[in-house]
């Protein structure tokens, strides 16, 4: 069997894996994979923007980073590592700077500097964006300079598996849907920036690519999860499509209304009103929903979101991207009616378990970006912040892979890796050759479930349905089998091997929301509906047992200098 072989393997071509592959490929041969061409992955969704404390905004003259870094963990309901964030939001500016000197065109105020809008959760306003189509305008800036400074892309290969062996990496195996063949790849240091997983939900702003399957393979392989009963609902989205109506329509001012013409918030975060961090707006539109001042559509029930107070000059100018969506989708102009949303699943803040260079406990394995989980996000992300994690952790873990190959590294192991495409050979030809389970539709029922019984607000007898169905899902999956043998591009194949990945993922995810018996950001329990520091002011840890189920345990939160309080907005 052929075999590949470089110094440094990143497996996904957003933020995180572009920026850490342009911090090293002056110095090493690095290889980029990605399942689609990089400029289709998911940061080109991101729309709203990325947070520093600039101060540019005159509303903001004495924002620092402290004040970013407090923000932060207040809205993380106190459960992020404070020294993580502390360097996050100190890096912050910096990162912003570089991005624009390589070509980012942001928006601007009048005076040329780099616009910022208030976005959730947020003392100043301090979300720098490009219209609302930051995610696309950042991607392109590090993809051209990826290509610039000759970084290797493998657009189109799927990352099926992690070789690790003793307690270290030695690479991945890859499958080139183009040529469909299986190709074993070795690297003295391989990151996942793969992303998250919000296809293991039935709605979701997710595309998708996001199944989570890098979070899987690296688990499947031995590697910690972290935080994993952490999900992020985005307050809102567009009604029977999930796509993302940005934070910025609140941001720029818009409204939130029930059917009694509330501006409902007043109730919930009589400060904050629309811009409370995600968690409390999520919530408090899904309670509207659930006593009935939400609005009936043959789609399911929405509140509204509307900004014709902000006119059709603003509106055009800063989020140009939500009126055509909103048109091209729904038939409705913002400009003339209020959008229908409803809270979705939009984020995983749990993932691989990482410190804050983006190394985990495998020797030579690295993740960043939304696949990993440093963490700085805690119980519940603030908007603005995805984006700056991305880049910053992809900076940063650029610098802990240069650290350890300048150390010496370590070899990787030849016959690991082809072991593992040995195994995988014969997992795809079972899946080729195999029984009449359609994996679409095995699927959908996880997902289901997932929204069901894993959603905005939990309760034991709901998970422990979710986990029942998780394992009646994965015993159906051992007959699965695809409708066509052909390997080129055969996307119901790829599909299939990720189904198992999102059925650990999963898994993690309902296991670790039932053993939490507390309330925290946006892990909201009807049967524990308070937050409980003296029980739960820790991080949960998961590793695949030797029975295949997880073996959970728990780690304390670093704290420096924000003690936990109550969090009133
Ligand atoms: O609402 C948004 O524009 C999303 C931003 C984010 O998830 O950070």
């Amino acid at each position: 069997m052929d075999m590949l072989s470089h110094d440094v393997l990143i497996v996904g071509g957003g933020l995180a894996g572009l920026r850490c592959a342009v911090g090293l490929c002056d110095k090493y041969d690095v290889a980029l994979i990605s399942k689609v061409h990089p400029i289709r992955s998911h940061s080109i969704a991101a729309q709203g923007g990325i947070n520093a404390a600039l101060a540019n905004n005159p509303d903001a003259r004495d924002d620092t980073w402290e004040k970013h870094a407090f923000d932060t963990v207040k809205g993380s309901d106190y459960l992020a590592d404070q020294d993580a964030v502390e360097i996050m939001c100190r890096e912050a500016p910096e990162i912003v700077y570089e991005m624009e000197h390589w070509g980012c065109p942001f928006s601007r105020f009048p005076d040329g500097s780099i616009a910022q809008r208030p976005f959730g959760g947020a003392g100043y306003p301090r979300t720098c964006y490009s219209t609302d189509i930051t995610g696309h305008v950042l991607l392109n800036t590090l993809y051209e300079r990826a290509v610039f400074k000759g970084v290797k892309v493998y657009p189109e290969w799927h990352v099926t598996a992690l070789a690790t062996e003793d307690e270290s990496c030695h690479g991945v195996i890859a499958f080139d849907l183009i040529n469909g063949v299986i190709m074993p790849i070795r690297a003295k240091a391989t990151l996942f920036a793969t992303g998250g997983y919000g296809r293991v939900y039935f709605y979701s702003t997710n595309a998708l690519i996001n199944t989570g399957s890098g979070i899987g393979i690296a688990y499947k392989a031995g590697v910690p999860v972290k935080d994993m009963e952490f999900v992020q609902f985005h307050p809102t989205c567009l009604i029977g499509t999930n796509i993302l109506m940005t934070e910025a329509c609140r941001g720029e001012g818009g409204y939130l209304f029930n059917n009694r013409g509330e501006r409902f918030m007043e109730r919930y975060a009589p400060k904050a009103m629309e811009l409370a961090p995600r968690d409390i707006v999520s919530r408090s539109i899904q309670t509207e929903i659930n006593e009935g001042r939400g609005f009936d559509h043959p789609l399911g029930r929405y509140i509204r979101l509307d900004l014709r107070h902000l006119g059709g000059k603003k509106i055009l100018e800063r989020l140009p991207g939500i009126r055509k969506i909103c048109i091209d989708f729904i038939g409705i102009d913002p400009v003339n009616e209020p959008i229908p949303i409803m809270p979705c699943q939009h984020y995983s803040m749990g993932g691989i378990d990482t410190d804050a260079a983006g190394a985990t406990p495998v020797r030579g394995f690295y993740a960043a970006g939304e696949c990993a989980c440093v963490s700085v996000h805690g119980a519940n992300r603030l908007g603005g912040n995805s984006l700056l994690d991305t880049i910053v952790f992809g900076k940063l873990a650029a610098g802990s892979i240069d650290a350890y190959l300048s150390g010496g590294g370590a070899v990787p192991d030849e016959k690991a890796v082809l072991r593992l495409a040995g195994d995988m050979e014969k997992k795809i030809s079972g899946l080729v050759s195999g029984g009449k389970e359609k994996t679409f539709a095995l699927h959908a029922e996880l997902a289901r479930t997932m929204s069901a019984n894993v959603g905005i607000f939990r309760r034991q007898d709901e998970m422990e349905q979710a986990l029942q169905d998780i394992a009646r899902v994965r015993e159906r999956y051992r007959g699965a089998g695809v409708s066509s043998p052909s390997r080129h591009m055969n996307y119901e194949l790829m599909n299939a091997i990720e189904l198992e990945y999102m059925l650990e993922v999963a898994h993690t995810i309902a296991l670790g929301a039932l053993l939490r018996e507390e309330s925290r950001g946006a892990h909201s329990r009807r049967d524990f509906t308070k937050r409980d520091d003296e029980k739960w002011l820790k991080h949960t840890i998961a590793r695949r047992g030797a029975d295949g189920s997880p073996d959970t345990s728990f780690r304390g939160v670093a704290i420096t200098r924000y003690q936990p309080m109550e969090r009133v907005y």
